[in-house]
């Protein structure tokens, strides 16, 4: 084995002992391609299957002048689907210009690593986004990178209140601060709290140089009007920097769209080595893309996104009261869904619901074998200790499927309470009968 085959070999090795190993799902067991049925995919609102969208496609792709490959980096080759697509764009969320990526990993890794200058400061949700973290980590702002716990607004006062005591640049205006937020976190299915995040930002920042970067890769399509997601839904579009939709999840196609302002763009399209270097979302990409924006602005997106929140609804009315009588670590609500109003400073409903246990795996082998896909996250994906099963729901379930699930997750927590209990009786009539045996023996 070569020195290189050694190293791998152990570090795949020692995640393979601590658990962690990652490693591509069955390919039997992915919805598109079983009768399953997904509890997995971000396809929130069951797109991918939608029998108008489809149509939609095939008929427009039909059409198309162009719809194979996009013959190089947008520098090279400036489509006319891709600028039509982009001019619409921002008129549909009203943003003064829009710049697609090929992924929303490409706009977070491209944004963060070129836009923060040297002396600025970046802040980030401890939940942020890998790609964020991979940006920013490439960006000028060495040393300048700091995390706030999750969702809490005291501890980003907090951190501001720090940073503006140390740096006077900060106070004074000549840097700048940027910090990055998911509107949905796609683990938690919690809701950043941008209302309060403007508020500080216009009471610490009155010289304008703090900016707010929003993801909205798990809410597109499925909050605010159309489902332009939550910052058009709160109304904050003029006090967002950059906001970022994505069209791999809800709206079932690839590519993101950045939205942002014209100088913003423009350096992108200088700096961003993840847009410059690379081949362009195809014509067809472009098209599949286009054809779901249609679908949020024919009313099809809202229609569904209600029947998504329904069944959301239904699934904690069935589980939560009977959560109660099974311990905590075997299966639970995340604190927010156990105290809703405490919790999540939004009262909104999400379609990702984290079920905590510290058995993800054998909890998503029991539902799969049940005929439901599941899928278990565990570190480093979610923090240690946060291991969990991740549900997420589509509008295409029925509540039949919601109930089977709810249902299934009951049964397996107290399957696993029953052996349990049997494992202790046993060792316990073990324990019993060496002390009878030892007993008779000092007796002879
Ligand atoms: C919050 C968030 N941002 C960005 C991305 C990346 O988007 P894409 O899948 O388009 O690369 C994801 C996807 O995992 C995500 O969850």
């Amino acid at each position: 084995m070569s020195a290189l085959d050694a190293k791998l070999a152990a570090a795949l090795s020692s995640r393979e002992q601590r658990q962690i190993r990652r490693r591509l799902p069955d390919p039997t067991s992915s919805s598109d391609s079983s009768s399953l049925i997904d509890f997995s995919t971000n396809d929130y609102l069951s797109f991918s299957s939608s029998p108008m969208l489809r149509d939609r496609f095939l008929s427009v792709l039909s059409e198309a002048p162009d719809i194979l490959g996009s013959g190089g980096s947008r520098l090279l080759v400036n489509g006319q689907a891709h600028n039509q697509l982009e001019a619409r764009l921002a008129h549909f969320f009203g943003s003064p210009t829009a710049l697609l990526f090929n992924s929303g990993f490409d706009a977070n890794a491209g944004f963060f690593a070129c836009i923060p200058q040297q002396g600025d400061v970046v802040v980030y949700d401890e939940y942020i986004h890998a790609s964020v973290h991979d940006g920013v980590r490439a960006s000028r702002a060495k040393n300048a990178q700091f995390s706030f716990s999750h969702n809490c607004i005291i501890s980003l006062r907090k951190l501001l209140l720090r940073l503006i005591d140390e740096r006077p640049s900060l106070v004074d205006g000549t840097c700048s601060l940027f910090l990055a937020v998911e509107s949905l976190y796609s683990m938690d299915g919690t809701f950043a709290p941008l209302a309060e995040i403007v508020e500080l930002f216009d009471q610490y920042f009155p010289r304008g140089n703090a900016h707010l970067v929003v993801d909205e890769a798990h809410a597109t399509g499925i909050y605010g009007p159309q489902g332009r997601g939550r910052v058009a839904q709160l109304g904050l579009e003029d006090k967002v920097l950059a906001r970022l939709h994505t069209f791999g999840k809800a709206l079932a196609a690839t590519g993101a769209v950045l939205l942002t302002n014209i100088l913003i763009r423009d350096y992108l399209l200088n700096y961003a080595r993840p847009l410059i270097y690379t081949t362009s979302l195809s014509n067809a990409n472009i098209i599949a893309a286009s054809c779901s924006f249609d679908m949020l602005e024919n009313g099809l997106a809202h229609k569904l996104a209600n029947d998504l929140f329904g069944l959301v609804a239904h699934f904690h009315e069935i589980l939560r009261p009977r959560l109660a009588s099974i311990p905590q670590d075997l299966l639970a609500l995340p604190f927010h869904l156990q105290h809703p109003l405490q919790g999540n400073s939004s009262g909104l409903l999400s379609p990702i619901i984290p079920i905590m246990t510290s058995q993800p795996r054998p909890l998503s082998a029991y539902l799969l074998n049940l005929g439901m896909n599941a899928r278990p996250i565990t570190w480093p994906t979610v923090p240690k200790g946060k291991d969990r099963v991740r549900v997420c729901l589509h509008a295409g379930n029925t509540r039949q499927d919601v109930e089977m699930l709810a249902e299934g997750m009951l049964n397996w927590a107290e399957s696993v309470l029953l052996e349990a209990k049997q494992k202790r009786k046993a060792k316990l009539r073990h324990q019993v009968n060496g002390a009878f045996t030892v007993l008779l023996e000092s007796k002879l």
